[in-house]
């Protein structure tokens, strides 16, 4: 019988992905117009700056049912006027497909609404665990000073819909009020 070396190693204390076979995305400022409340802002600032970055593991087709993927994000620290560096943040296109987020690195949010528009956010820390369960959009805004590091792992068929939020947005935004982060309505 033949003994196999792992094909992905995660790096425990930074959350990192290392393999021949994951994927790297980059997500710079310039990619996320009409991301945050201020466009004028955003659209003032480094275009080049790099907001966050995606590494995924997809061992089977996207699509597929059955399978699994496995995800590492960090998100840079910073703001666009008040409001923190964030992911775009979407629903998942097969809606009721549930995904699990843990923080890794820094600190930051998990900002959650349902379908109804209903919003929260968890607190993310090192070590923390997020169930986002299916029919949920998510996204996660670094409220800290150092990058915000986190792991996911969600089914191969859930797809993402981002249209959904780039239309309608969120209904809250997590920006710093008084120095502290607030969740305020839109
Ligand atoms: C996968 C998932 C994460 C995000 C990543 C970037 O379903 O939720 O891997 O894709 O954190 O955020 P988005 O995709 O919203 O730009
Ligand atoms: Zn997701």
């Amino acid at each position: 019988m033949a003994l196999f070396n792992p094909k992905v190693f995660l790096t425990l204390t930074e959350g990192k992905l290392e393999g021949t076979e994951i994927k790297q995305s980059y997500k710079y400022l310039n990619a996320l117009a009409g991301v945050f409340k201020n466009e004028t802002a955003r659209a003032e600032m480094d275009q080049d700056a790099l907001i966050y970055e995606v590494q995924a593991y997809m061992p089977v087709e996207e699509g597929k049912s059955g399978g699994l993927f496995f995800g590492n994000s960090t998100i840079y620290p910073g703001k666009v006027d008040q409001e923190y560096f964030m992911t775009r943040g979407h629903f998942h296109s097969n809606f009721d497909t549930a995904e699990y987020y843990w923080g890794v690195k820094g600190e930051g949010y998990l900002i959650l609404m349902d379908e109804n528009r209903k919003i929260w956010a968890e607190k993310m820390t090192p070590g923390s665990v997020h169930y986002i369960p299916g029919k949920v959009a998510h996204r996660v805004a670094n409220t800290g000073s150092e990058p915000l590091v986190f792991n996911a792992c969600w089914p191969s068929d859930a797809g993402h819909d981002y249209e959904s939020i780039a239309e309608h947005g969120f209904s809250a935004r997590l920006l710093e009020v008084d120095g502290e982060p607030k969740l305020v309505e839109e």
